[in-house]
């Protein structure tokens, strides 16, 4: 028995370590736009799916408010993680696969990963 916590107590201790990186404190907006290219019509319909079906649990800006913060976050998370969690959902964030199409889907991508960065310089 006490050799069986013995053998446990590194595990435990990485998954203390864990928990406390788990606190992502990352200053993502900092970093920046990703480096795709969209064009200017992408980036319209971009913002107008934004602001209708994610700025009210995301903040405007992406800076977040009942969701977490997404603007500069398309460097900590790629595309294709992205979109998948957009499509499907997680935990209290709604999926849009069914409710937006895979245009309106793309635009909302090239909003968060670039578009947040461009309305800022306006
Ligand atoms: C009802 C509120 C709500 C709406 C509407 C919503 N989200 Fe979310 N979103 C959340 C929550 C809550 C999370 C955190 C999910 C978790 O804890 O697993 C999240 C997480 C995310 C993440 C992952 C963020 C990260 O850093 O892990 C992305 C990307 C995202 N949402 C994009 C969107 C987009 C794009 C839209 C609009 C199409 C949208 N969300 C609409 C509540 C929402």
């Amino acid at each position: 028995m006490r050799s069986t916590l013995f053998r446990l107590t590194p595990a435990l201790l990485a998954l203390a370590l864990c928990c406390a990186a788990c606190i992502d404190r990352t200053d993502w907006a900092s970093k920046g736009p990703t480096e795709e290219d969209y064009s200017q019509q992408v980036m319209v319909l971009g913002a107008d799916v934004y602001r209708d079906s994610c700025a009210a649990c995301h903040g405007s800006d992406g800076s977040g408010s009942f969701g977490p913060a997404l603007i500069g976050k398309g460097h900590k998370y790629s595309y294709e993680e992205q979109r998948r969690l957009i499509e499907r959902g997680r935990r209290s964030m709604p999926g849009f696969g069914a409710g937006l199409s895979e245009e309106e889907i793309e635009a909302v991508l090239a909003h968060i990963r670039v578009g947040f960065f461009a309305a800022r310089n306006n």
